[in-house]
């Protein structure tokens, strides 16, 4: 709703830009417009709580709705179990992290120990309904206790206020737990001690990642201010007691969830109704924990750490600015809040990694970089290429150390591979950006040129299986022999278009670096798709948004299908695991089937380095737009899926930009808004946040490619000041119109040249520069020419 003041507002703006004037200075505060509860119901699995940009620590509140505690809170009325200090965010997985939670008590009843509360089913409590508050490095909730806690963090440790409430039937006397478990209560071994003079907690567990194989362990270290020291102790099960003053548990291998147990603190009233909790955390030791918590936060300051974490937030969001002249609220928190969303995972967890010795950087939760490979990490290199650069450092320093980049890594362990070894296009995306600092080229060619040639022993977990078909037969069989490795056996037609572009991505290192045997050989392979192209197959859809019920024909034909080793074709409904049909049959299980959480419908649309071969192949751009179309308005493609990302712009191919812009607003606010359940699908580490922000700034990145498909912005204007050069680079729509009924680029200039083809490269935002774009409210003619058309192998662009 517009109030009369901020009618005035647009009003005023309005009036400045049709006289040619442009306001200087705005008044703009983007926490205002930065919404960490969205995607906390619903699926969105998104972590709310305070964070530095990809940061280790990650402190919140866990919920105990076992559907919705993936990123441990959850906006619903589920029951808050306590508050801890690393999370991931928005993953599909089970729940992640979420170690050494602590519980805080006002007192216990009969000021009797054992009558206080221990265990999560125990103290579960529920939240005071509308007490939640978070905006960036900060979070806050009281429990129906009339406890608030809020919390704030530095790069190691998390800093926690606790407010207590003067409650005359209980005795003031606040007792705080530190329970030996995580979210998805996976611990094996612990050990805990609390210190009787001090009150310091310090303790380990062994616990296992939540999409991935192997164990990790994990340290922390808790401090305490505010208050008087009464007595310490350690708890089991529901008991309690002032000796020991230390547990250490070795896994009987039968208890499962794990034996609750812990230490706890008690104290005198505080002084003035607070408590304050530090708490450190490390992979490498208490020790460690402690000094990084003593290093980092000295004296228990929580304003100050959480300006400092604030300050953090402002100036990594500054380098992105937009006129929000005449944009509405929501669509403007859906842009800030997706940026933001999009900087909290991978991790810094440099110093911190116990596995090798090594000077380079280490980040950890790639989760999962067939996710993020879209367009978390293209929008990272736009808006923090420095973090993107320590990032493919991690990723090659990973590569000489475990002897393959991941696909999928969390918790110092190597996570479930889902279709090819998209790092690869992550590699070729910063290679062709200006990811240069440090990185040491070599290695990383070594490294994708491993994932393209030597099978893994578990290729579940890196790499790439069935590498002797894809060599010799250029497709991976539906019924694959492949005793060189073992893995999964299905989605053999994701797979094989993933191999076929992950091949494409590296013959663009090998061009760069001059490998040019490698460069043809690795773009040969790039056509593989075509080998499980089935020309004459048609498609039958039932329940179409048009013909609710039916099954119809949908007139389309030419589909991958599955493909046997002796050349034969199999069938798979190319509706298959759309949301039209089985959509929850294709997840990643030997029962599966051949396209991976999608249809056929849309992977065979998944050829983004030979578009121009695949719009031929389809029927020529008319026939392949309308197929695409169809795609998206039958009812056929989810958007909360990372794969569905792409065609929506995909339109620029077949010669019809504006049908890419079209679809962009078609799902965007309708699938993507401001409530807690605003998110289409999981997070995914802020992919869907990475999704919205980019659609919105109008430039969508091919991913692996240096190339941006041109659609207007959401804004009257959108500029990004590039931090390797300082230049800005400024899309500016002529004709803007807030209600996006004027969506359609009728002309462009750049630098105030004519501008025709309807795609631009990355030099546009290192060299900066202006480019113009007059919107109408009907397609041109504007980039639709053969010769404004994106690249593609087969065209030689
Ligand atoms: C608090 O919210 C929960 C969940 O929405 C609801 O069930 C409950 O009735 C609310 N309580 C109050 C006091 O409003
Ligand atoms: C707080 O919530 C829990 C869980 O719903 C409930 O068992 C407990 O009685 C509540 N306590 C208060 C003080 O309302
Ligand atoms: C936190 O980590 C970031 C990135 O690694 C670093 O730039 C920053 O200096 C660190 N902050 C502090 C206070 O150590
Ligand atoms: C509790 O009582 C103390 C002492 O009277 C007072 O300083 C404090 O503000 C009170 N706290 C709350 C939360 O009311
Ligand atoms: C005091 O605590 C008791 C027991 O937890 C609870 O039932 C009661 O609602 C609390 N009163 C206030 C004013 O918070
Ligand atoms: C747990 O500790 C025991 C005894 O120290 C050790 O043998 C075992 O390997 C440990 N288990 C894990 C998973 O670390
Ligand atoms: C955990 O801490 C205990 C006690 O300090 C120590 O004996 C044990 O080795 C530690 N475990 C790990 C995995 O570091
Ligand atoms: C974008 O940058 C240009 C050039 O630096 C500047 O004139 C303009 O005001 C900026 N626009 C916004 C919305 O900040
Ligand atoms: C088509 O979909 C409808 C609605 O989901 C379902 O009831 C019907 O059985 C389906 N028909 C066929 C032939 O699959
Ligand atoms: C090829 O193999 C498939 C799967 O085993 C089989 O169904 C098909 O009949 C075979 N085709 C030929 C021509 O042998
Ligand atoms: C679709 O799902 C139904 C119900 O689970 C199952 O019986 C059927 O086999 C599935 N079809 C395919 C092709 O997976
Ligand atoms: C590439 O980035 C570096 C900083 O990492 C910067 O100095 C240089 O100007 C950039 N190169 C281009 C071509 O923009």
């Amino acid at each position: 709703m517009l109030t009369p003041f901020t009618l005035l507002l647009v009003f005023s703006s309005l009036s400045l830009s049709t006289t040619g004037l442009r306001i200087e200075k705005r008044d703009f505060d983007v926490f205002n417009y930065v919404d960490p509860l969205i995607g906390t119901a619903n699926g969105g699995h998104v972590f709310p709580g305070a964070t530095l940009p990809f940061g280790m620590a990650k402190a919140g509140a866990d919920v105990n709705n076992p559907d919705e505690k993936q990123g441990g809170f959850a906006s619903d009325s589920s029951d808050i179990t306590g508050f801890s200090h690393m999370h991931d965010s928005g993953t599909g997985g089970s729940p992640s992290l979420g170690n050494f939670p602590f519980f805080p008590q006002t007192g216990c009843p009969g000021d009797l120990v054992n009558n206080c509360l221990f265990t999560k089913t125990d103290r579960a409590s529920r939240r005071i309904n509308g007490s939640v508050k978070a905006h960036p490095g900060y979070f806050a909730v009281s429990l129906n206790t009339s406890i608030h806690a809020e919390m704030t963090v530095s790069n190691h440790t998390a800093l926690y206020r606790l407010t207590f409430p003067n409650n005359s039937s209980l005795p003031n006397s606040p007792l705080v737990l530190f329970d030996l478990t995580d979210l998805p209560e996976s611990r094996t071994n612990g050990s805990i001690q609390v210190d009787p003079t001090t009150g310091r907690i310090t303790g380990n567990g062994t616990f296992a990642p939540s999409f991935g194989i192997g164990t990790y362990d994990l340290h922390f270290c808790a401090d305490f201010s505010g208050a008087n020291l009464r007595d310490t102790g350690a708890f089991m099960n529901n008991r309690a007691g002032s000796q020991p003053k230390n547990l250490s548990i070795v896994y009987d291998g039968v208890d499962s969830p794990p034996v609750p147990a812990g230490a706890w603190v008690q104290f005198q009233a505080p002084t003035n109704s607070q408590i304050l909790i530090r708490v450190g955390v490390s992979f490498i030791s208490t020790a460690q924990a402690c000094s990084n918590a003593e290093g980092e936060i000295p004296d228990f300051d929580f304003a100050s750490i959480l300006q400092s974490a604030e300050d953090v937030w402002r100036d990594k969001l500054s380098v992105l600015e937009v006129d929000n002249t005449g944009v509405n609220e929501e669509i403007q928190t859906v842009f800030w809040s997706g940026a933001y969303r999009a900087m909290i995972s991978p991790q810094d967890y440099t110093g911190e990694n116990p596995l090798w010795q090594s000077d380079e950087p280490y980040y950890d939760s790639y989760y999962c970089i067939w996710d993020s490979f879209r367009s978390i990490h293209p929008l990272i290199t736009l808006l923090d290429p420095e973090s993107q650069t320590l990032m493919i450092r991690s990723l090659i320093d990973i590569y000489r150390h475990e002897g393959k980049l991941p696909d999928c890594r969390m918790s110092l362990c190597k996570g479930f591979t889902q279709g090819g070894s998209n790092a690869d296009v992550v590699l070729a995306d910063s290679y062709l950006k200006n990811i240069t600092e440090g990185v040491d080229w070599e290695t990383g060619y070594e490294a994708v040129v491993s994932n393209a040639e030597d099978e893994p022993k578990n290729w579940d977990v890196e790499g790439r299986g069935g590498l002797m078909s894809w060599k010799t037969l250029g497709y991976i069989p539906t019924d694959d022999f492949d005793p060189y490795g073992t893995g999964t056996f299905s989605r053999s037609i994701s797979r094989t278009v993933e191999y076929a572009y992950n091949d494409f991505c590296i013959s663009e290192i090998a061009q760069g670096l001059g490998h040019t045997l490698d460069e043809e050989k690795y773009m040969a392979r790039s056509e593989n798709w075509k080998n499980m192209y089935k020309a004459d197959q048609t498609s039958m859809v039932n329940n179409t948004n048009a013909s609710p019920g039916k099954v119809t024909d949908s007139g389309f034909t030419g589909f991958l299908q599955p493909r046997y080793l002796n050349g034969t074709f199999g069938f798979q409904d190319p509706s298959l695991c759309s949301p039209l049909y089985n959509f929850t049959s294709c997840y990643l299980n030997t029962n599966g089937h051949e396209t991976y959480e999608g249809s056929s419908w849309m992977y065979t649309l998944f050829v983004p380095q030979d578009m121009a071969t695949l719009v031929t192949t389809l029927g020529g751009p008319e026939t392949f737009n309308a197929r695409l179309s169809y795609l998206h308005t039958s009812g056929l493609l989810y958007i909360g899926d990372e794969q569905a990302f792409l065609p929506v712009f995909q339109f620029h191919y077949g010669g019809r930009p504006g049908l890419s812009a079209y679809f962009s607003h078609f799902y965007i606010p309708s699938q993507f808004n401001t409530s807690t359940n605003g998110i289409a699908g999981n997070d995914d580490s802020g992919a869907m946040g990475s999704f919205t922000t980019l659609a919105m700034m109008g430039l969508w990145p091919v991913s692996g490619q240096d190339v941006y498909l041109i659609t207007p912005p959401y804004f009257p204007e959108v500029n990004i000041t590039s931090r390797q050069t300082g230049n800005t680079a400024t899309v500016r729509n002529i004709n803007f119109d807030g209600s996006y009924e004027g969506i359609y680029i009728q002309s462009a200039t750049l630098d105030g040249v004519q501008y025709t083809k309807n795609w631009i490269a990355h030099s546009f935002y290192l060299d900066g520069g202006l480019l113009e774009l007059t919107l109408g409210r009907n397609e041109s003619s504007w980039g639709t020419a053969q010769a404004d058309l994106p690249p593609s192998t087969s065209t030689g662009q």
